[in-house]
């Protein structure tokens, strides 16, 4: 599988915890917050694996890689507002459309725009990266060292 198609497999995910959290109705407040778990867990993996593997290898595009880092700094913002307001509040539907819209236009643009530039790196390129990224993911979903980071990450955003 080449890059963008692993990547788009995980937009996909993306899109769809998003979904099922805006489906859910407050009065599901576990349901919600495990998905919201859910969400936070893939979302920071995600952003983390094109950081260190994705975006590294579109040095001749790299405004664009700026700039979907800054969106990336943004949505970890957003995220650690989401993740710090209770489940069951309507601030908590509010939030969640801004992160909602602000993620999916993310990875719309990213889509277009840095999935057409990662094609200048050829076929060969885009199979090795993607099995990078692939190695990688497993690295990040299994290193216990980086599930206390993600756990640190996210109860530390709790008490701000
Ligand atoms: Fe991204
Ligand atoms: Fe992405």
């Amino acid at each position: 599988m080449d890059a963008t198609e692993y990547l788009r497999g995980e937009h996909e995910l993306l899109r769809w915890l998003f979904q099922a959290i805006r489906e859910t109705p407050p009065e599901e407040r576990n349901k919600r917050q495990a998905l919201v778990d859910e969400l936070s867990e893939q979302l920071v993996m995600h952003e983390l694996l094109e950081e260190q593997v994705f975006y590294p290898a579109l040095g001749h595009a790299s405004d664009l890689v700026l700039h979907a880092m800054a969106d990336h700094q943004h949505t970890r913002e957003l995220l650690a507002l989401v993740q710090s307001i209770e489940p069951a509040c309507q601030r908590f539907s509010e939030q969640f459309e801004v992160l909602r819209r602000t993620t999916e236009e993310h990875l719309a643009e990213e889509e277009r725009v840095l999935f057409a530039a990662a094609r200048d790196l050829g076929r060969k390129e885009m199979l090795r990266l993607g099995e990078l990224l692939e190695k990688r993911k497993r690295q990040l979903a299994e290193s216990p060292e980086e599930k206390a980071v993600r756990h640190f990450n996210r109860t530390a955003w709790k008490v701000v």
